[in-house]
């Protein structure tokens, strides 16, 4: 692998912009290509942001032998069949949340990347935010006591024209799948192990996909994470970490924090204020880079079994709605 790392950005879409821009300010990386089901729309993004290569089929991405990692920014519903092809081309990936639809995908992608033998990782930005790096600190160093509840709401209003993605179930839209997961991402990092009884209730909406939900998630020591989520709905997006010696609230937006505040007997008793993040996206980026240099297949930071675990919670929680995605019939 040459000194700097190669990526290939597979699709055009808002994050992709987002992390495109992250590269950019990452010496080590190097945007070498960008592919768009559109050969114009691919040209314009790779104008842009200065990359060389613009084609218009991801297959021509997957298949150009300079590229080491392809980020994957695509709708859920492609995420399987996306991360697959490039796999098979021998690439490494590093593909958006979430992961897949649901767990049988996300156990089929796990075994592709084991069998290519390249690294693959879920970007779940929030894991890669100093912030929440030094928040787990606080509550590994014992600072709250024993964590007891993690609470995280993650809602917003988005865009209800049914060709967007966000709920539109073709595209694997819905609340859960875009924003759930972050909160049952938070909870599994910071309980560090998978629940054992999970209940969910959804609203499935007039496009079909679920518009609001809430979870309750109980460990084997009597933890509880209570996790809301919503794309119609304006809400607080705050997290917070209940323990038997204080509790740690994490300002909004969770997924991306600047602010958390750790108090004791209701009083603040510590802050913590990072501004200067890359809002994680660079942060994301350099981990994959270290993983890759270092010759890591997954990362530490979002183990493939923790992303497969997050899935199997989701297809829990969403079992008793009435929500199946066309993903999901075999
Ligand atoms: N990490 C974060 O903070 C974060 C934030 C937002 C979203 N996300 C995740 O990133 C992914 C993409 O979200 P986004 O908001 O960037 O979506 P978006 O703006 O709709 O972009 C998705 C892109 O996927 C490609 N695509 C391929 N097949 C498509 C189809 N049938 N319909 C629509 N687009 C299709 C398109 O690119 P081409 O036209 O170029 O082919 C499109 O621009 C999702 O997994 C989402 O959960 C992560």
């Amino acid at each position: 692998m040459s000194e700097k790392i190669k990526w290939g950005i597979l699709s055009t879409g808002q994050i992709s912009g987002k992390f495109a821009e992250a590269l950019e300010l990452l010496p080590e990386a190097e945007i070498c290509a960008v592919a768009s089901r559109n050969a114009g729309t691919a040209k314009k993004f790779a104008e842009k942001h200065g990359i060389l290569k613009a084609y218009g089929s991801y297959l021509a991405l997957a298949d150009d032998p300079e590229v080491d990692v392809v980020y994957i920014g695509t709708p859920h519903s492609f995420h399987l069949e996306n991360s697959v092809m490039c796999m098979r081309a021998g690439k490494s990936v590093l593909c958006e949340k979430a992961l897949t639809i649901n767990a049988r995908e996300a156990e089929e992608m796990i075994r592709v990347a084991r069998e290519e033998n390249v690294f693959l990782m879920e970007a779940m930005v929030t894991r890669h935010v100093l912030l929440v790096k030094k928040v787990l600190g606080w509550i590994r160093d014992g600072e709250i006591g024993e964590v007891r509840m993690v609470k995280a709401s993650f809602c917003k209003r988005a865009d209800f024209t049914p060709s967007q993605r966000h709920l539109n179930p073709g595209l694997g839209g819905g609340s859960l799948l875009d924003l759930g997961v972050y909160g049952i991402s938070f909870a599994s990092m910071v309980l560090n192990k998978p629940p054992e009884s999970v209940v969910g209730f959804g609203h499935i909406g007039s496009l079909g996909s679920d518009e609001q939900g809430a979870a309750l998630l109980k460990y084997d020591r009597g933890e509880i994470a209570e996790l809301s989520f919503a794309l119609r709905t304006d809400a607080v997006n705050d997290a917070y970490v209940f323990g038997t010696e204080g509790y740690i609230k994490i300002n909004e937006i969770f997924s991306i924090p600047t602010k958390a505040t750790r108090y004791r007997d209701d009083k603040a008793v510590a802050v913590l204020e990072d501004t200067s993040t890359g809002n994680g996206l660079m942060q994301e980026a350099e981990e994959v880079m270290r993983c890759l240099k270092e010759g890591l297949k997954e990362s530490p930071f979002m183990p493939l079994e923790e992303s497969l675990q997050i899935m199997r919670i989701m297809d829990k929680i969403r079992a008793p709605w009435e929500l199946t995605y066309s993903n999901d019939i075999q």
